[in-house]
């Protein structure tokens, strides 16, 4: 990739372009709000605050440095990178902790729908010479009862090997690196694919202040992102990592988890890899 490239694919457009896919996929299904529910949660949140500015008391200046920065957040559109990379790996934990199936993770801000379907053996969409460790993804999805989901639904998307997404970052073909792969009768997939790189969050944004303001770094492990679903079953959100690559062990979103590490070897053809995972879903 040229250095043009790079500095458009840095610049904010991220954190912009995932606010817009935020709010379209959003109005569809907005929920209602309970009362007493809402009450509850800001009073709580807003308590924890105040705790907070009178155990360390915060001074004005503090305070008014915290309105510029969330007042940049909006601005910047990246209130979807900061809620998901600070927050909803918590929320994830609530949602799922009564599965017995594969573990989730949180979705992240770069998913988008209805990927182009492919069969169950596939290549995801890719560029001439796509860059990239070339990876072949397969496994099985089962119902937690051990039977398996004839047709199920493997969608999957992941950065490319400089880190970034189609449709977020300039440049990228529309679909580059998303599919939503159908499995075979036996709940089979094998998707060919590159190894992702590790991603960094935007740094020239209001997040990007705020790490380098708090000294922190701004990177999350490679990963790939999947929905997995089948007929009569909780559809899961995931991602996986891969064993020993930068970042794995000290994740900025916090969500990597020991059981979505994967281990992938080499098939003595070339600089190919492979890889076998299993999804076990729950009942719905
Ligand atoms: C963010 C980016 C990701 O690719 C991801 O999986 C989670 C969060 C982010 O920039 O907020
Ligand atoms: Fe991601």
């Amino acid at each position: 990739m040229t250095d043009t490239t790079i500095e458009q694919a840095t610049a904010a457009k991220s954190g912009a372009a995932a606010t817009e896919q935020f709010r379209s996929r959003r109005a569809a299904g907005a929920a209602g709000s309970d009362t007493e529910r809402v009450d509850t949660l800001v009073t709580e949140l807003l308590t924890a605050a105040h705790d907070i500015v009178r155990r360390h008391k915060v001074t004005y200046e503090e305070y008014n440095a915290l309105k510029a920065w969330l007042i940049q957040v909006g601005e910047d559109g990246e209130w979807p990178l900061f809620l998901d990379v600070w927050v909803e790996h918590v929320v994830e934990e609530v949602a799922n902790e009564s599965r017995e199936g594969s573990k989730g993770t949180i979705e992240g801000p770069y998913y988008v729908p209805d990927s182009p379907r492919l069969p169950a053996e596939a290549t995801l969409p890719m560029r001439e010479n796509e860059a990239g460790t070339p990876l072949l993804f397969q496994g099985q999805v089962r119902s937690v009862d051990g039977t398996p989901l004839p047709a199920a639904k493997v969608e999957i998307w992941h950065a490319d090997d400089d880190g970034f997404y189609s449709q977020f970052a300039p440049g990228l073909p529309e679909w580059n690196l998303r599919g939503t792969v159908v499995a075979d009768e036996t709940g089979r997939f094998w998707i060919h694919t590159v190894q992702p790189a590790p991603y960094q969050i935007p740094t020239d944004g209001a997040c990007g202040s705020l790490i380098a303001a708090a000294g922190w770094h701004a990177w999350r492990p490679a990963h790939l992102h999947l929905k997995v679903s089948a007929p009569g079953h909780q559809l899961i959100t995931t991602q996986l990592y891969f064993k020993g690559g930068t970042h794995v062990e000290n994740d900025i979103a916090s969500a990597v988890k020991p059981e979505l590490i994967l281990d992938p070897k080499p098939t003595g053809k070339g600089d190919n890899h492979e890889v076998t995972y299993d999804f076990v879903l729950d009942k719905a």
